[in-house]
């Protein structure tokens, strides 16, 4: 059909969900990557390409299709809940991690759902529990695309500080116990808590706040039960330090907390397979709403992560991927001892696991996206996560500006060096030129700092 001439395309009607919905800063920082390849690349929170299970999952998909059967069902739809000899294969899983058994967490293969990567979970738990104008509780900095995906829910999102112990769990206390004050307890729907080397930080929940945690949301719920989701990503890349026990491994009953562990960080992100534990009428509330995005996970993948777990090639590879980033984290840590300016006003993380380590830079300096610090280290030819993206705005509306997500996971080993020298020269330039902004502390407005 022709438009008539003169004819005004008029605008899309647009859901109010869709108009909350920000960019993912992610999609800025790949696209800034792959327009300068020679970029050493410190912000990509990917896993290493090098360290790829791909013999691992070339014997798997050669067994599973030489089975005519096996090769059949792998390729048929199967249930929205998820596959169930891998519920069972994961429920085992679980148990090893934890060295507790399924009953003393009161959980069985059903009350476990295989997600499209943890993600998924993550956003249908915020997606049947959130309505505009209710409360989540996180950690300041936190997760910055749940964030996001939070914020488009109309979620508020108030959060806590972090210390080298992880989220300050006293902290939630007294919000909780303000937010009782002020008659908004029931607004408060969700708390959210990384509590393996956090993102974008490193740092891990100690193991005396994981009780006290589970403690503090069982008692502010009072006219309706107050959700723990507790995102274990980074759980199995552990480098050093003690393996700790879950928050989900105290709530016997199941009750309180969700844990949500994906196949993306342990094996291969593309397998994009996440699997959660929840109560059974948080579950079944997820299941409904899975049922509207997808009415289950691949199930190839599926399949093929089963395999994984049976052959043992799963735990192998979590044992390459523990030498391999040991050795990059390593590598990271010496470079910045070795290049940054050692003069007590900049300090950084030093994570026993995961894929982060988080610098923090003096109080008057700017690193967001429109900074001419970051101009420099991207014309210096290193990339970088601003730490804006990472925090939710105070009480007068400001962010931090003066914080750094470095990544060891995807970048070369011999890259990290030259990459963490570069970023120091800029460091080191600043420090000259503003003389660290007679030390006070930098903040942004969200449009400022995040642009
Ligand atoms: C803390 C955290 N949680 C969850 C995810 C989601 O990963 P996936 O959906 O691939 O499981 C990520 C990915 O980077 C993450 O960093």
């Amino acid at each position: 059909m022709n438009e008539p001439e003169q004819y005004t395309l008029p605008g899309l009607a647009l859901s109010a969900k869709s108009a909350r919905t920000r960019e993912q800063p992610i999609s800025f920082l790949i696209a800034e990557a792959l327009r300068n390849p020679r970029l050493i690349n410190l912000a990509a929170g990917l896993v290493d390409p090098l360290t790829l299970p791909v013999a691992e999952c070339d014997a798997i998909a050669q067994r599973l299709f030489a089975d005519p059967a096996r090769g059949r069902a792998a390729l048929q739809y199967d249930t929205t809940v998820g596959l169930a000899p891998l519920r069972q294969a994961l429920l085992a899983h679980i148990e090893q991690l934890e060295g507790v058994s399924a009953r003393q967490m009161g959980l069985t293969e059903n009350d476990l759902v295989v997600t499209t990567g943890s993600q998924q979970a993550l956003y249908l738990i915020g997606d049947v529990l959130i309505d505009p104008g209710d409360i989540v509780i996180a950690a300041n900095p936190s997760y910055f695309v749940y964030a996001g995906a939070l914020s488009s829910l109309g979620a508020q999102v108030l959060t806590v500080p972090m210390d080298t112990d992880g989220m300050v769990v006293d902290e939630v206390e007294h919000l909780l116990a303000r937010l009782e004050r002020d008659g908004r307890l029931d607004r408060v729907k969700l708390v959210y808590c990384t509590s393996y080397f956090q993102n974008p930080t490193g740092l891990t929940l100690s193991a005396a706040r994981r009780p006290q945690l589970l403690d503090i949301v069982r008692r502010f719920s009072k006219r309706h039960r107050i959700m723990l989701l507790e995102d274990a990503a980074y759980r199995e890349l552990r480098y050093d330090g003690p393996a700790h026990r879950s928050i989900k491994s105290y709530d016997a009953l199941n009750r309180f907390t969700v844990i949500s562990h994906t196949f993306s960080k342990p094996f291969a992100p593309g397998l994009k397979l996440g699997y959660s534990a929840m109560p059974p009428d948080l579950l079944n509330a997820v299941l409904q709403q899975k049922g509207n995005h997808d009415f289950g996970s691949a199930n190839l993948t599926q399949h093929i992560a089963l395999e994984s777990l049976r052959d043992g090639s799963y735990h192998r590879h979590v044992g390459v991927l523990e030498r391999s980033y040991r050795a990059k984290r390593d590598a990271m840590l010496e470079a910045l001892d070795r290049h940054m300016p050692q003069d007590g006003t900049i300090s950084w993380t030093r994570p026993g696991g995961g894929l982060y380590v988080w610098l923090a830079l003096p109080a008057g300096f700017d690193t967001s996206r429109g900074s001419a610090f970051f101009q420099q280290a991207v014309s210096r030819g290193v990339l970088y996560v601003p730490g804006a993206y990472c925090f939710q705005p105070d009480e007068r509306g400001a962010i931090p500006t003066n914080h750094i997500r470095l990544s060891f996971g995807q970048v070369a080993p011999d890259q990290i060096e030259p990459g963490i020298e570069r970023l120091a020269g800029v460091v080191r330039e600043q420090l000259n030129t503003q003389n660290s902004a007679s030390g006070t502390q930098h903040f942004r407005s969200p449009a400022e700092a995040l642009g």
